[in-house]
This record gives C-alpha cells, sequence and structure tokens, in this order.
C-alpha cells in the first residue's frame, strides 16, 4: 500500500519545493493508525482515502462504520445489523487452538465482554454465566478438557430450527451451540432451580406444559368450528399419561440422592441470579448480533460493518468478537514473510469507545501481537485518548486538528511539541509521524493535505492523483 499523505509543509513553504509525503505500513515497525481529530476537521475525510489505498493495495478490509458513510471504499460489500436483517455471528463457535483456544477460553472472552459493558455485573453473575457457556457446550459433547471434541461445523438460524422442528437431536450434536441454544439451556436450568428435579423430571414437565398448551389451543378452535371430540379425547388421554410420567419422575428425583441439583445451586447460586444473567444476555443480543447467520459477503475481501442500528453495548461486543475472529484467521495464515506487510485492515471510528486498559482486551492484543500477523488496527478518535498498549504500539499518527484545551494530553500521549500542535489547520495542514527502523523517536512533521479549496491543497491534490 502506497498512500500519498500530502506534501511536507516546510518544504513547499520555504522552498517552494513540492516533496511527497507517503504512507506505506510496510515501511512502518507495524501497521496501526491513530488518527485523531476534533468534529468536522476531516477524520472520515481521510479515512475514506486512506481505506481506498489500503484496498487499492490488496488487503482485507473490515470497516467498522457506526455512521454509515464509508460504504465508498472500492470492492466494499456492506452489511447492515439490525433487529429487521438479523445478521450476526455465532459467539460460541470455537478457536480450535490447544493452549490459546477451547471452551474455557471462549467462555472466560464472553464473560470478559459481558462485563466490560455491564456495570453491575457482579462475582455471581459472572460465575453463573460462566458455568452456563460450559454446560452449554458440554450438553452437545464438547468438553474443556478434550481438545478432540472441540471441533464442529457452524449452523444457520434457520438450519438450526429445521433440526430442532424434526428433533434431529444427533445430527444437532454434528454442530456449535448457538446463543439460543445457551438461553434455552439457561431457562431449563431456572425451572430446575424453581421446581427442583432432575433433567428427567425437568423435561417430563416441559412435556406436560406443552400438551396442556395444545389443550388450551383446541379448546379454542372448538368454540368456532364445533366439536372435536374424538381429537380431544385423545390428548386428554396423552396428558394423563404425562402427568402420570411426571410424578413418576419426580418421585424418582426426590428419592434419588440430591445430586444434580445440588451441584446446579452450587453452580449457578439462585434462580435469581440466573434470572439477571439471562435478562441481560436476552437484552445484549435482542438486535441479533449474536444470531448464527452470517452476513452475505461472500468472497468480499471490503467488507463494511454497518452498526449505527446498534446501541453502544452492543457495539462494542460486536465489533471484539469480530477481532477476535479476524485475529485469529490471521494467526492461522501464519506470520507474513516481511513481517510488517499488512494483509487485513480492521478500521474502527469512533474508537474510544471500544478502549479499555485491560491488558487482555482483544483491541490491546492486537496491539501488541498482531503485527507479525499482518494486521493493521486503524483507530480514530476526536481527542487523543488511547490506551497505553495501543499508542505506544502505532506505527503511524496523524493529527488533524484538535481543541487547545487537549493540547497538554495531547503532547504527553502522542509526544507531539506545542509548536508543533499550532503549525496545524484543519483540512489544510495536519501533523504526520511515521515510525520506522532505526528512528528511536521520530518528530511529527506537518503535511499539507489535498484540498480543492486552497492553492496549497491544490498542489498537493495534483502530486495524491
Ligand atoms: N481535505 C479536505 N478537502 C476538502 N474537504 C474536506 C477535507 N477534509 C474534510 N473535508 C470536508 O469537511 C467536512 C467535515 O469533514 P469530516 O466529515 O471528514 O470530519 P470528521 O472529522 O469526520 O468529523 P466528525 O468527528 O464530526 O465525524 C466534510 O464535508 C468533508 O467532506
Ligand atoms: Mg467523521
Amino acid at each position: 500500500m502506497r498512500h500519498v499523505m500530502g506534501l511536507n509543509d516546510f518544504m513547499l513553504r520555504k522552498e517552494g519545493k513540492e516533496v511527497p509525503v507517503v504512507y506505506d505500513p510496510a515501511r512502518c515497525l507495524n501497521s496501526h493508525v491513530a488518527l485523531i481529530g476534533m468534529s468536522g476537521s476531516g477524520k472520515t475525510h481521510q479515512i475514506k482515502q486512506l481505506l481506498r489505498s489500503a484496498a487499492l493495495g490488496g488487503a482485507e478490509l473490515d470497516i467498522f462504520d457506526v455512521h454509515h458513510e464509508l460504504d465508498a471504499v472500492p470492492g466494499a460489500r456492506c452489511a447492515m445489523y439490525s433487529q429487521a436483517t438479523g445478521y450476526g455471528y455465532n459467539p460460541l463457535v470455537l478457536d480450535l487452538d490447544p493452549h490459546a483456544g477451547g471452551v474455557n477460553r471462549q467462555a472466560d472472552f464472553i464473560v470478559g465482554l459481558i462485563k466490560q459493558v455491564t456495570t453491575q455485573f457482579g462475582s455471581k453473575q459472572e460465575a453463573a454465566l460462566r458455568n452456563l457457556i460450559v454446560d452449554c457446550y458440554a450438553s452437545r459433547g464438547i468438553f474443556a478438557d478434550n481438545p478432540r471434541s472441540w471441533a464442529r461445523k457452524e449452523i444457520s438460524e434457520q438450519e438450526r430450527r429445521r433440526l430442532m422442528d424434526q428433533r434431529e437431536w444427533q445430527q444437532l450434536r454434528e454442530y456449535y451451540p448457538t446463543l439460543s441454544d445457551l438461553l434455552a439451556y439457561a431457562e431449563t436450568k431456572v425451572l430446575s432451580l424453581i421446581f427442583g428435579g432432575d433433567n428427567k423430571a425437568m423435561n417430563a414437565l416441559e412435556a406436560l406444559a406443552k400438551l396442556n398448551a395444545r389443550l388450551q389451543t383446541l379448546a379454542l378452535k372448538e368454540r368456532r368450528a364445533g366439536v372435536q371430540a374424538e381429537e380431544r379425547s385423545k390428548l386428554e388421554g396423552q396428558i394423563e399419561a404425562q402427568q402420570k410420567r411426571c410424578i413418576d419422575a419426580y418421585s424418582e428425583a426426590i428419592m434419588a440422592k440430591p445430586t444434580r441439583e445440588a451441584k446446579d445451586v452450587l453452580k449457578y447460586d439462585s434462580k435469581d441470579v440466573l434470572v439477571g444473567v439471562i435478562q441481560r444476555l436476552q437484552i445484549l443480543t435482542a438486535a441479533g448480533i449474536f444470531n448464527a447467520t452470517a452476513p452475505p459477503f461472500g468472497d468480499a475481501k471490503v467488507r463494511v460493518h454497518q452498526i449505527k442500528s446498534l446501541s453502544d453495548e452492543q457495539q462494542i461486543l460486536f465489533v471484539k468478537l469480530r477481532l477476535r475472529a479476524i485475529f485469529e484467521r490471521a494467526k492461522q495464515m501464519g506470520p507474513t514473510a516481511s513481517g510488517t506487510e499488512l494483509r487485513f485492515v480492521c478500521m474502527l471510528d469512533e474508537s474510544p469507545k471500544y478502549f479499555s486498559e485491560d491488558s487482555d482486551d482483544i483491541i490491546n492484543v492486537i496491539a501488541r501481537e498482531a503485527r507479525k500477523f499482518g494486521i493493521g488496527l486503524w483507530c480514530a478518535a476526536q481527542q487523543p485518548n488511547f490506551p497505553e498498549s495501543f499508542i505506544t504500539n502505532c506505527g503511524a499518527k496523524f493529527i488533524l486538528g484538535i481543541d487547545a484545551s487537549y493540547w497538554k494530553t495531547a503532547q504527553q500521549r502522542m509526544r507531539i511539541t506545542e509548536e508543533g500542535l499550532k503549525w496545524i489547520k484543519p483540512k489544510e495542514v495536519m501533523a504526520v509521524k511515521l515510525h520506522k527502523e532505526g528512528q528511536p523517536d521520530p518528530p511529527f512533521v506537518n503535511v499539507v493535505v489535498p484540498n480543492p479549496g486552497t492553492e496549497a491543497g491544490r498542489r498537493a491534490l495534483a502530486k495524491a492523483a
């Protein structure tokens, strides 16, 4: 990728020379980018140009577009995430790396994410959710301590529904559970905490509830369409038999030593804790972002994830799950030959909402570890508030204009001088710092930005074309 940022401002003013300033990630220490500018300073404008150069340079792009304004990149295919489209990714698909992946890691990751977006997620809820995830995997024969049981196929929501309707339980076990499975599993656990009884008893009770519901529907039909005596008496017979099965199963559970139920109380604390966890999951996943129906990107190399319709919390969950999947994929492909080649770009506009200082946060992990696998994390923000891991591992910094009240922070965090900041003029001159080999702390360089509205900007435009 070769991107002309503009012209060296000093050379143009002092010597009348047109010296282009070029951003080529392969020539920097890594491909991460920080782009800072107050509202209206031209971030989105610059992002579009940078993404265009990256796409033309052959990189794969995942663009997380919070305003639905980054869809014009060459080769882009867009997917909008909302209740209506129902596109999402199954968070329960496992990383098969026996050391870094598997059931426990995935459970930790999901619990960590939910915790990050939930202010009052206590340790009881945390433990309950973790156990729920691990048990839900186990119900499919996927066990934390057996990596050979981890590989499964991915299922779509439609296929899952079909298999459930046809009661193809054996076939379902070939697939990873989905969030719907997790919620269904959790609901059964709540019922068993309320009513007591083991799984056999619970299943019998559920079946009885279903038969009773069918009887009610039939009663309604009868009122409308006349008596269907035969069907009714058949159903009543079934209910009677099911009641007996229920009583037997519960008697058995009561007489047996309290094993499973006691363990459930230990794992899930109480029904209130579990209900709290379920409700939280339901709210966070309401827009379908955890559905197992992946968006139809096909083989598009430029994927625009349009996430405007999601809440802030949902955006954070969605972006971090995707980032992790992208990182896993890049790792599976192995290190790039040069160590600085740009294979994947992950673009985060309005990035501060995703940040935390937690060193396990996937953003910080990517900032520290993803360079050799070819990932460039590009983060745009209005203020210079980046986590330590990111800003200290960022090969390119672009400052497009920041309010004077943030200058002190910018001086400290970005290591730019006050003099340097004074030269910045939004949409006309930006400050660029490119970390290259052999330069411990290169200075910021002022760059005239391509802009048809000014004389210098037009000269930069001609060079950038
Ligand atoms: N170099 C430029 N040349 C010409 N027009 C520009 C340039 N940079 C930005 N603009 C225009 O200025 C306006 C504001 O820019 P932009 O939307 O990129 O700002 P922003 O920093 O993304 O703001 P916000 O933080 O509010 O999203 C847009 O209409 C854009 O087209
Ligand atoms: Mg913008």
